[in-house]
């Protein structure tokens, strides 16, 4: 397979050639890390580590290698154009918001928008008109975004200029988003994808349907969550002439390292070569060995997966099936209990867990000793467990999204004074409030405290949800903004 890589190759070549080196970095060749080696951290792959020199291009004047392995990128994600990121979907998020917005202008965004996206509005100063996703009461999450609802943020905000899209969501809900980027596209704006867990979708027809086969217009993907590549690896992939391709190149500089890492921009080529050579037939034996679990499920007292049922209701269009999302709640164990026992009494490592459930991210790595062994440990625990003493925690989630009086950005560099919550109604606040379930932020920082807000709180803490985001978590103080 070496031979297909394009950068690996090349990288292996560069180190063959016992260049003596007077160049960064200042390991030379991994030689600084002699005494420290050991099986993983090996001098064969230290000697990867390099930058840029004739013979190993330079990612933001891609003119050899890392030019034609972003062009075959290009070519297995359907894209007109790639870019390698090596600051992970988060640089992505932001290049991509600057690259469409200016300073000012507005977006539309989820409420339960990745932080990146929340960063890139304070370092573009843009203003956000948020939207709500649905929310699914049986699992207590964040649901989908109704095209509806889409339209109608489009229609009250004229003067927006691009939607962003979370797609899919952690727990691998997926909108509507053919739908969706032909009512953005009706009214002549641009959608943006935040696709951080869906990069794996281009692999099978039964996979919900990648970003850019739907025809957003600009989408990251961390191809470092859902297929193998180094993390903070991702790739940024633009479909469309809505994209000012020399702008995006300049924000992509200003978001990331001037010192890209070989090994990270390498794994992207992997990951590209793997999914080229053999993509389809490790999604086959994936999906089938998803449904051979599935199947297994079905004997295992107490508990409740999340499978295709899902869609049709709450905004979801479909359901990513790698996305594993179980819950004992009926035996009274709840998601932190269940990972933390999965992790401790079984060795198997969730990806995360909020009251309810625990989600498993399943990749094409994955072989059938992998669910064997996640099967016999759920069935142990349905097994051993006695009745436990957690109770479905669900939010309500029945509020309006407050006013933002002051920008993201003016909000970030704004001077903060604490003060005591039960005063702070009229106060612009200064921190997220976000009950938890489900993860959708009830206050942002810029938005007027209200009383409404301040009864929901009580609420939700005397049914014993969690409040996170503030910096005291009893929320007995709040950080105001004057
Ligand atoms: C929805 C979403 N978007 C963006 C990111 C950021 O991705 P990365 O870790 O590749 O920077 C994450 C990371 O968890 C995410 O969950």
């Amino acid at each position: 397979m070496i031979e297909s890589t394009i950068i690996l190759k090349q990288l292996q070549k560069h180190a063959e050639e016992d260049v003596v080196s007077f160049h960064i970095p200042g390991h030379k060749n991994g030689k600084a890390f002699e005494k420290f080696e050991n099986k993983y951290f090996c001098k064969e792959m230290l000697a990867l580590d390099v930058t840029e020199m004739p013979d190993t291009d330079n990612l933001y004047l891609a003119k050899d290698m890392i030019r034609e392995a972003q062009e075959r990128a290009a070519k297995v994600f359907h894209a007109d154009k790639t870019f390698f990121l090596i600051n992970g979907t988060s640089a992505g998020n932001i290049s991509a918001m600057m690259a469409v917005l200016n300073p000012q202008e507005t977006v539309i965004v989820p409420r339960d928008c990745h932080k990146s996206v929340s960063h890139g509005l304070i370092i573009g100063g843009n203003q956000p008109v948020y939207i709500n996703p649905e929310t699914n009461k049986e699992w207590g999450i964040p649901a989908g975004i109704r095209s509806e609802t889409i339209e109608k943020a489009i229609l009250e905000n004229p003067e927006a200029k691009a939607v962003l899209l979370t797609y899919p969501n952690y727990y691998g809900i997926c909108s509507d988003i053919k739908e969706i980027a032909e009512i953005v596209h009706k009214y002549e704006k641009i959608l943006i994808v935040d696709e951080a867990h869906g990069s794996h979708f281009i692999l099978s027809d039964n996979l919900p349907i990648s970003a850019i086969q739907a025809g957003a217009d600009i989408v990251s993907q961390s191809i470092h969550k859902t297929l193998p590549a180094f993390t903070q690896s991702s790739m940024l992939h633009v479909n469309s002439d809505r994209i000012d391709v020399e702008r995006l190149k300049f924000m992509l500089m200003i978001n990331q390292s001037s010192s890209p890492s070989y090994l990270l921009m390498a794994s992207l080529d992997i990951a590209t070569t793997i999914i080229e050579e053999d993509g389809l037939g490790l999604i086959d034996r994936l999906l089938e060995n998803i449904s051979y679990f599935e199947s297994k499920l079905q004997n295992i007292k107490g508990i409740r997966y999340m499978d295709d049922s899902i869609a049709g209701k709450d905004g979801i269009y479909q359901k990513d099936r790698t996305k594993l999302v179980i819950n004992f709640v009926e035996l009274g164990i709840g998601g932190i209990e269940l990972s933390h026992l999965l992790r401790n009494d079984y060795g198997i490592q969730m990806e995360f867990a909020d009251i309810n459930n625990v989600v498993g991210v399943a990749s094409i790595c994955n072989d059938r000793k992998d669910f064997d062994r996640l099967i016999s440990a759920l069935e142990d625990i349905s097994l051993n467990n006695v009745q436990g003493k957690i109770k479905n925690v669900v939010s309500s989630f029945s509020y309006d999204i407050p006013k933002l009086k002051i920008s993201p950005r003016e909000a970030a560099f704004a001077t903060k004074k604490e003060i005591p919550f039960l005063e702070s109604v009229g106060k612009v606040s200064g921190e997220y409030i976000i009950p938890y379930p489900p993860g959708i932020p009830l206050v942002c920082p810029g938005e007027e405290i209200t009383k409404e807000i301040l009864e929901y709180v009580k609420h939700l803490q005397n049914l014993g949800g969690d409040i996170i985001g503030t910096k005291d978590e009893n929320l007995e103080v709040i950080r105001v903004i004057d």
